[in-house]
């Protein structure tokens, strides 16, 4: 039986979370009150709904449904002005190499993301056509932590969900995958994402071996 790998987008191919930073963040200061980098850890791996329900706990402050409905598409458009140019220059080191290897080696590879925005961004740097299965947050109805993302993703590439490997820098998003019995490897601080199966801080420390052992076993 194949495996298959399912990468997160947000951090672990393209390093967005700064550009969802900086919109919220003005989102924040908008509605008058502060937001910043460590508070941001919170939105990793969290749904666009999600994070504004946190971002108005953090501020204290109340929202209509209309006044809610406007700051969610507020910040996208925020959002999306941030990643229009976004270019090949933003894909994280050695992403490219691995893609490569896997596809050289007829492994099937997904996009588990939670982002609605995920289809363009992988267009504009160029990684889309490595890519047979794309499920985000247009085609889930339950947010990481719930395996849904990830259990579909299996589904379209057409592979047991336990021959599944699984690329996270969000707790959530590890959670996920444990949650899909997938193998968990964590991109990112390592006592964060202390739940992973195996932990790198970036694809620079993981070795061709490594991806090798993992797709044979
Ligand atoms: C995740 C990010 O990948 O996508 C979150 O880690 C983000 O921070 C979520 O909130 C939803 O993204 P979007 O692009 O649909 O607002
Ligand atoms: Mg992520």
């Amino acid at each position: 039986m194949t495996k298959g790998i399912i990468f997160d987008l947000d951090g672990v191919i393209v390093d967005t979370a700064k550009y969802h930073y900086l919109a919220w963040k003005k989102l924040a200061n908008e509605l008058g009150f502060e937001f910043t980098k460590a508070q941001n850890e919170l939105f990793k791996g969290v749904s666009r709904k999600r994070c504004l329900e946190i971002l108005l706990e953090i501020g204290n402050r109340e929202a209509t449904q209309e006044e809610f409905d406007s700051w969610m598409i507020e910040k996208n458009v925020d959002y999306l002005k941030y990643i229009e140019n976004m270019d090949a220059s933003e894909i994280l080191p050695d992403v490219p190499k691995i893609l490569e290897f896997l596809k050289q080696n007829n492994i099937p590879i997904a996009l588990g993301s939670a982002s609605k925005n995920a289809q363009p961004i992988l267009e504009k740097v160029g990684l889309l056509h490595y890519f047979d299965a794309i499920v985000d947050g247009n085609n889930v109805t339950k947010a990481k932590p719930d395996p849904e993302v990830f259990l579909l993703a299996a589904k379209q590439l057409g592979v047991n969900a336990d021959d599944c490997i699984v690329f996270e820098d969000a707790v959530a998003g590890v959670e996920a995958a444990n949650a899909a019995k997938m193998i968990s490897i964590g991109i990112g601080d390592k006592d964060i994402l202390s739940e992973a199966q195996f932990n790198f801080r970036d694809f620079t420390e993981i070795s061709i071996e490594f991806i090798e052992g993992l797709i044979k076993n």
